[in-house]
């Protein structure tokens, strides 16, 4: 049976938990390619029998950059789908979202984990000393029980179906939609962060520790940064996915001044590389 971990990242925590995940499947002897949804058409996931999603919650939804992933994959008779999720601390309809956009591909739930991480939105806004910032990086990532448990459950259920067990018997009820009163605070969560997003996006520029080497404009996912004439320039089509402000080896990139000297974040181990 083939195994798909498809991911999408900006800063490093859907990443990282997307390798711990592969590392616990390991242990109990589900194999299964690791790919960034930013490497791998759509088309191919054909290929493989189970899928295994991961995102990080943009304003209590999936990123749009996966959004639009999603909307080109292929419709299938009966595929088995996980999901999971990263995110600071509100969810929202995320899983919901994603769930429904496959259902209607006909793809199968059988399981969904959410992970709580620090908060990529926030991180380089923050003094390098800051609370928030040292208890990101003092935090042991080295154990995460609801991946533990979610692997666990990976593997029982890709037995089952190995058995001889129809993918439908095994399927998980669809995550409730949350009730009325959260519901409206997520329409109002979504509709701030859509505001703060529309004062945010023209905020992006870059100071003169740049030394245009390009990093940014590889590694955008929505290819909106450019060099041209020797200068970083931003276009009009950002994800707000946080990664060339973090990434980039200068700290040159900046949003407003709020970022000026300011904490940069590189994922739970400190090692991401985006597209490696
Ligand atoms: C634009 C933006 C919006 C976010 N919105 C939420 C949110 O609504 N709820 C939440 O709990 N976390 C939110 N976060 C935090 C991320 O979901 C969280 O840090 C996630 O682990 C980042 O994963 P990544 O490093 O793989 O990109 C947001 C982050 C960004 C950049
Ligand atoms: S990654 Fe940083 S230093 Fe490199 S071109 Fe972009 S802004 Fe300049
Ligand atoms: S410009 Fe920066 S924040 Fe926006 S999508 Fe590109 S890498 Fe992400």
């Amino acid at each position: 049976m083939r195994v798909l971990i498809l991911y999408f990242s900006g800063t490093g925590n859907t990443n990282y938990v997307a390798r711990y995940l592969e590392k616990k499947l390991a242990c109990f002897s589900v194999i299964t390619d690791l790919i960034s949804i930013e490497k791998f058409s759509p088309k191919e996931c054909i290929d493989y029998d189970i899928m295994i999603i991961g995102f990080p919650v943009y304003a209590g939804a999936p990123p749009d950059f996966l959004r639009h992933y999603l909307d080109k994959l292929p419709t299938v008779y009966k595929k088995g789908i996980f999901l999971f999720c990263t995110r600071a601390m509100f969810t929202g309809q995320a899983i919901n979202d994603v769930h429904k956009k496959l259902e209607n591909k006909g793809y199968i739930l059988l399981g969904i984990s959410i992970i709580a991480m620090p908060g990529s939105d926030a991180l380089p806004f923050m003094k390098r000393n800051s609370r928030y910032v040292r208890k990101a990086l003092n935090r042991d990532y080295s154990n995460i029980k609801k991946i533990n448990k979610f692997a666990h459950g990976i593997a029982f259920v890709i037995g089952e179906i190995n058995r001889g067990k129809s993918i439908d018997s095994m399927r998980m009820r669809a995550p409730q939609r949350i009730p009325l009163i959260s519901n409206l605070l997520q329409l109002l969560w979504a509709y701030l962060y859509k505001l703060a997003e529309k004062k945010i996006k023209p905020m992006f520029w870059v100071d003169d520790k740049c030394v245009q080497c390009k990093l940014c404009v590889e590694q955008c996912p929505s290819k909106n940064i450019s060099l041209i004439n020797n200068a970083i320039s931003f276009g009009t089509h950002c994800y707000m996915c946080m990664r060339c402000i973090n990434q980039c080896p200068k700290e040159a990139i900046q949003i407003g001044k709020g970022t000026v000297n300011k904490f940069r974040w590189k994922g739970p181990n400190g090692k991401f590389k985006p597209n490696i």
